[in-house]
């Protein structure tokens, strides 16, 4: 069944024990955690401390999306820190095949995260080795932003390739998720979807994410 990952970016920081607690409460399934640099993104959020401590407030698996350059560099930290999954940018990775192997050796699941000029192809020769590609639906970078609709045709072509290969990676859409694209979205062929404004500027934040898992269990492809 489709996975629905909140990202905290959306959330209220001065706060933060309170949204784990809701999300614990919730039928989140992935905390998604966005990491910034302020290099590779124009802008920087929070990093290893913050995390952390988000790991002593929860057992939700947590889904950690550096968008930094040369992320190897902070792998293991990230791994003691208490990721469960690390996402690295194809963009901001000089040795990608290196830094798979090397999360993958830190015990943690491992993510390609592509950014919206970045094509499909370009996986082609690492997608056997990695648990999830992350589709970036907007420009890395800042929450808030309207889902790219060409996204839906990367995911269509990231389903072909995936089960042509028969593998079981997850497709994870990042950016601009709403209740309302949420089906077509699952329906391309997405198993996991990220969502920050749409879940923590809603009023009912638990029930927003009750209804994204509503929508995607009831569209999804049974992939
Ligand atoms: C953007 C981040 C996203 C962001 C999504 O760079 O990677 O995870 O938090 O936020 P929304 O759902 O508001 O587009
Ligand atoms: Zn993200």
């Amino acid at each position: 069944m489709p996975i629905i990952a909140p990202s905290l970016l959306a959330s209220n920081f001065l706060r933060l024990a309170d949204e784990c607690n809701m999300l614990n409460n919730s039928e989140a399934d992935w905390l998604h955690l966005d990491v910034m640099d302020g290099r590779f993104v124009p802008n920087i959020s929070f990093g290893l401390p913050v995390i952390e401590q988000i790991r002593t407030a929860t057992t939700k698996i947590l889904d950690v999306h550096l968008m930094i350059e040369d992320p190897g560099n902070y792998a293991a930290a990230f791994a003691t820190a208490g990721a469960d999954i690390l996402t690295v940018h194809i963009e901001a990775c000089r040795n990608l095949h290196r830094n798979i192997q090397q999360i993958k050796g830190l015990g943690m699941k491992v993510g390609v995260a592509v950014n919206p000029h970045t094509p499909i192809h370009l996986l082609v020769d690492i997608i056997a080795d990695i648990d999830l590609v992350n589709l970036m639906s907007v420009n890395p970078g800042f929450g808030g932003q309207q889902f790219i609709p060409y996204t839906l045709e990367k995911i269509r072509q990231l389903r072909q390739l995936i089960n042509e290969r028969g593998l079981a990676v997850d497709i994870e859409i990042d950016g601009g998720v709403t209740l309302a694209n949420a089906a077509t979205i699952v329906e391309a062929g997405a198993t996991v979807l990220v969502a920050g404004s749409s879940v923590f500027k809603a009023a009912d934040p638990i029930k927003a994410i009750a209804d994204l898992k509503n929508v995607v269990n009831t569209h999804h492809i049974g992939t």
